[in-house]
């Protein structure tokens, strides 16, 4: 991954190095947690890139689940806990076997669920459920998996077989699970669900879709926490230049819940005490016609990142005839990434012209690397944020708040 941010940032380089410098002690507290195989330190989930055991269990709970006979993976889980396989599987839109993605409590979407539970049931095929829920006690994730587990129990004589629960293990889920002999797979008490994607949590979805998540550690461990720590500087100078909003402008239609996964790292982990960021997810170049007209003549109150990602494909838009090529003739015979490549530089030189700042992520392929790479460099990024800050950026205690008194309406 390439990361760009001189003369776009809006910052000096002076400033950026005296922050960097400021957060070196806590790179190195950083660089401690990441090789803490205990994940006893606050910062655990840095360590999950380098869990070979990790990989050696997720490899083993696919070789036990997946059969000729499997057709069809359920994820249910909510935030944190289905974002980030949500966002691999969009952006590298692997080939095996297709995958649904239940969080919300949503009817409409658990009946067609229902159904092809049991048409799987009637053509003797199988499907795999995977409920994750660190707490093990979400409403939306335990509302949907009940629904779910009751059809599939009333249709599969060995249904347990079928399910894989990930969380923490010393939850109520983890045990009920462990009672009915369903496997589980351990979601590590230090690691919240915003900072588990690299965890059981996305690696078995991730693992089971054909993903190689060997590669996507492997493009983790790769981070260079120094330029995670500038690229955490340049946002925190421009949020105090009043930039409070921060809007990841993703120049691929498949990076759409990356962006999503984004959001919800910087939403909760920065909202707190009366101070955040608010993130934005635009799309290139669909947002260009519905948002840009604000981002560029609106409040100059957001912060941008610009993201790429190149899939190597040439697709070229050929002569027709030569009253329709006339309409628009320069794009005759470029392939659509040029195209794409030059709306993307009209967009930057725009932003420039009206001194607003930006930086670059260009993802240099559609690979498992690069996205392990993105992951891990915004983890360490938004912690290095909170530092800066002086925010907690662990805890979540709002979301927390909702799910009591949601609890108390339903316990009515
Ligand atoms: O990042 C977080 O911690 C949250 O968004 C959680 O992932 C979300 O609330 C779901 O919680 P749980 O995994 O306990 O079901």
């Amino acid at each position: 991954m390439k990361f760009t941010y001189k003369d776009t940032c809006g910052v000096k380089q002076s400033e950026i190095d005296a922050l960097v410098k400021k957060l070196s002690p806590y790179l190195a507290q950083l660089k401690t947690a990441s090789q803490d195989a205990n994940y006893s330190t606050d910062e655990a989930c840095l360590h999950l890139p380098f869990d070979e055991s990790l990989r050696q269990l997720i490899a083993e709970t696919v070789q036990k689940k997946k059969s000729e006979h499997l057709r069809e993976v359920m994820v249910v889980g909510i935030g944190g806990s289905i974002l980030g396989s949500q966002a691999m599987c969009q952006a590298l839109r692997p080939s095996g076997i297709p995958f649904s993605f239940y969080d919300t409590v949503d009817s409409r979407k658990i009946i067609t669920a229902i159904e092809t539970i049991k048409r799987l049931a009637a053509e003797e095929r199988q499907l795999l459920v995977n409920i994750i829920s660190k707490s093990g006690a979400t409403i939306e994730t335990h509302a949907n998996g009940r629904v779910i587990l009751e059809i599939l129990k009333e249709v599969f004589p060995e249904w347990q077989k079928q399910v894989v629960v990930t969380s923490e293990p010393e939850s109520k889920l983890s045990s009920w699970a462990r009672e009915q002999g369903i496997d589980t797979l351990p979601n590590p008490p230090k690691v919240g669900g915003r900072f588990s994607v690299l965890s059981a949590v996305g690696l078995l979805p991730a693992a089971l879709s054909g993903l190689d998540i060997k590669s996507l550690h492997h493009g983790a461990c790769e981070i260079d926490f120094n330029e995670a720590a500038a690229s955490a500087a340049i946002i925190y100078l421009n949020l105090k230049q009043g930039r409070l909003m921060h809007d990841l402008f993703l120049f691929d239609s498949d990076l759409e819940n990356l962006g999503k996964w984004h959001r919800q790292l910087v939403g909760e982990s920065l909202g707190k005490d009366g101070q955040g960021i608010t993130p934005l997810v635009s799309m290139g170049s669909v947002d260009l016609h519905s948002m840009v007209q604000l981002y560029l003549a609106g409040p100059k109150d957001k912060f941008t990142t610009f993201v790429t990602l190149e899939r190597g494909e040439a697709v070229k838009v050929q002569p027709m005839d030569a009253g329709y090529d006339d309409i628009v003739p320069y794009v005759t015979n470029k392939t659509l990434a040029e195209v794409m490549a030059a709306i993307l530089a009209g967009t930057k030189e725009a932003y420039q012209k009206r001194a607003l700042p930006f930086v670059s992520l260009d993802l240099e392929s559609a690979s498992e690397r690069e996205l392990g790479y993105f992951f891990q460099f915004k983890l360490v990024e938004v912690m290095c944020l909170a530092k800066l800050m002086g925010v907690d950026v662990f805890g979540q205690s709002c979301v927390e708040e909702y799910k009591i008194i949601t609890r108390h309406i339903l316990e009515k």
